[in-house]
């Protein structure tokens, strides 16, 4: 998704800018540029079409000089990739502004200014910003901030807004309303970005805004004003690790640093939650005690990879801890009327905690009657997890990869965790089931490291895929969301489609469409499914198809013509998917890596989906 950052200074901030639009790169975007305020006065920008690269080549042959600008990475809503609708807007030759979110009244805005004289020479819906506050900043008897508060009022839709004025180059404004911004504090020069990344370079001290706020940075001083317009300070962060995110190290891609971390993060996120034969039900927040005790069914909400998380939560809850589980893709549970039963939890998740479906659908349910919200997230800071009752982070660190892949596997962590909590809660868990599961949650890490040092033999099961369009991903049970999320890596980074089942399925369709040309990957954990998915793997070969099974060691599954089994390590099947997943991440890598495309960033797709 789109991305900001400003700067005001005494030094030249262009590098500053630019650098924070790379790091923000991996969000996903289609254009880039940046304004900058010269010495003398002079409001310039350059934008490209594609990468930050072509920005900063232009930027080699023009340069930008000054101490007070703004930059963006767009990915367009509102008009084609092109150089016109790339931010910074202008207004005039003093103002500036860029944007993420969308105006959804950006028609009738666009209507009103034109009959106010205002050429547009975009077809984005920010244009309409920038003349509106062109406009009001005159009644404004010139006043940038003034002219601000006067024009939010005015825009409906979501928004994450900085602005600059040649005829104020004092401040730097900000606005947030469903758009993420922070403030990065330096000494004598502040900074502002969507996301803090951007300013690891520059600073560890942030000031996160909140819904409605407006803020005015100059260079040694930072002024704030809540949603009712009344001045309010936000708190300081400082953060003290985590910079190594932004460094690929030793692997050639962010994504497969990632997925060889999962062992570490995982680790992480059972860190202080575990006591000896038990989950510390206090890791969910002070009043989870008495909460869980009275939850009789659950609601789960999320998008994309953290919805396939839920489903296999929904397997967990209903066997583990015996409580009725429904799910649900957030872009549809927030425009259906909902029947709530009573003593629901509900539960959401994301990896960044900004997903405007999943923010809109906790907003909604909040109106609904359910007994209380959840958030498992794995950012502190974000709004899923300030709007929400409870909270469980999960600990897998800022993720760069588009495609998620640690992010996924500490978020079933941190469901098990809820099961476990919920099962004992309601008194529908045994101690001993407890206490082992405990135990292998411990050994998880283990285990992971092991599913990952099997890298080299997944490596050259890829080679298979190479020249091929379509796959059939199959799982039965809990390994059928495993399926889904393996399938929705593959289709995202390496642009094969492909396409999940649950295995039983095969026969009533999907079955058509196997030949040679279709391999059909499977995971087969030792489980009393293990006998009905051999038979499913029969239809397949009968047909064939060419099989891809990771199988348990204890599955008794060879090597045959047209079959190529993988052998994973034994692990207890409650904790399968989580194993699982993990040679489907590294498939889909290699695959990609074969294939020649953008492992980080792939096409069309964004890391944090702020807007709907
Ligand atoms: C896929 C992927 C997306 C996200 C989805 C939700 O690899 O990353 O499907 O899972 O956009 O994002 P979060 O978890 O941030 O709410």
């Amino acid at each position: 998704m789109c991305g900001i950052v400003g700067a005001i200074a005494e030094r030249n901030i262009t590098a500053i800018l630019v650098e924070g639009l790379k790091r923000l790169e991996y969000r996903g975007y289609d254009s880039a540029g940046v304004a900058v305020l010269s010495a003398a006065g002079d409001l310039q920008r350059r934008r490209r079409v594609g990468k930050v690269y072509e920005l900063e080549q232009a930027l080699a042959s023009e340069p930008l000089t000054g101490s007070l600008g703004i930059a963006h990475t767009r990915w367009a809503t509102h008009g084609a990739p092109s150089e016109r609708n790339a931010h910074p807007h202008f207004s005039g030759e003093q103002l500036a502004v860029v944007h993420n979110g969308i105006i959804e009244n950006h028609e009738t805005l666009r209507e009103r200014l034109k009959g106010l004289g205002y050429v547009f020479t975009s077809d984005t819906d920010t244009e309409t910003i920038v003349h509106l506050l062109h406009h009001t900043l005159a009644e404004c008897g010139g006043d940038l901030t003034a002219a601000l508060k006067a024009a939010i009022p005015e825009l409906h839709g979501a928004y994450g807004l900085a602005v600059i004025s040649g005829s104020q180059p004092d401040r730097l404004l900000a606005a947030r309303s469903g758009s993420p911004l922070v403030i990065g504090l330096g000494l004598g020069e502040n900074f502002l970005a969507s996301d803090q990344l951007a300013l690891r370079q520059v600073t560890d001290r942030f000031m996160y805004l909140e819904e409605g706020d407006i803020a005015e940075i100059h260079r040694d001083s930072v002024q704030i004003w809540d949603a009712s317009g009344a001045p309010v300070q936000r708190e300081t962060v400082q953060y003290h690790d985590g910079a190594e995110a932004a460094d690929k190290g030793e692997y050639r891609h962010f994504m497969l640093k990632e997925i060889h971390e999962q062992p570490k993060v995982v680790q992480r996120t059972l860190e202080g939650r575990l006591g000896n034969d038990h989950v510390l039900v206090q890791a969910f927040g002070p009043q989870a005690e008495a909460l869980f005790a009275g939850v009789r069914n659950v609601q789960i909400v999320a998008c994309g990879t953290s919805y396939h998380a839920g489903m296999v939560a929904r397997y967990w809850l209903e066997e583990l801890a015996g409580i009725p589980c429904q799910i649900e893709v957030a872009s549809e549970f927030r425009y259906r009327k909902v029947v709530v039963q009573p003593d629901t939890l509900f539960v959401t998740i994301s990896q960044s905690g900004e997903t405007a479906d999943t923010l809109a659908a906790l907003r909604n349910a909040k109106q609904l009657g359910y007994l209380a919200s959840l958030a498992i997230c794995n950012v502190g800071t974000s709004s899923l997890v300030r709007e929400s009752d409870l909270t469980l982070l999960t600990q897998a660190g800022p993720e760069i990869g588009v495609a998620s892949t640690k992010a996924f596997t500490t978020q079933l962590v941190g469901l098990m965790l809820l099961t476990l909590a919920l099962g004992r809660a309601r008194g529908n868990l045994e101690a001993t089931i407890e206490a082992e599961l405990v135990e292998e949650l411990r050994r998880l890490p283990t285990r992971l490291g092991e599913a990952l040092a099997m890298d080299k033999i997944i490596e050259k099961v890829s080679e298979l895929f190479a020249e091929k369009h379509h796959t059939l991903f199959l799982g039965r049970g809990a390994q059928y969301p495993v399926a889904m999320e393996g399938a929705l890596k593959l289709k995202e980074i390496s642009y094969i489609h492909a396409e999940a089942y649950p295995a039983g399925e095969l026969k009533h369709g999907p079955l058509a469409l196997v030949d040679a040309d279709m391999p059909v990957v499977t995971v087969a954990p030792n489980n009393e499914l293990l006998e009905k998915l051999k038979s499913n793997l029969q239809e397949v070969r009968a047909r064939g198809g060419e099989l891809i099974v990771f199988a348990d060691t204890k599955a008794a599954m060879s090597n045959g013509e047209g079959t190529h089994v993988v052998n994973m390590p034994h692990i207890h099947d409650a904790l399968a998917p989580v194993l699982y997943t993990l040679p489907l991440q590294l498939l889909s890598y290699h695959v990609a890596v074969l294939r020649g495309t953008d492992v980080d960033q792939p096409r069309n797709l964004a890391k944090s989906v702020t807007v709907e």
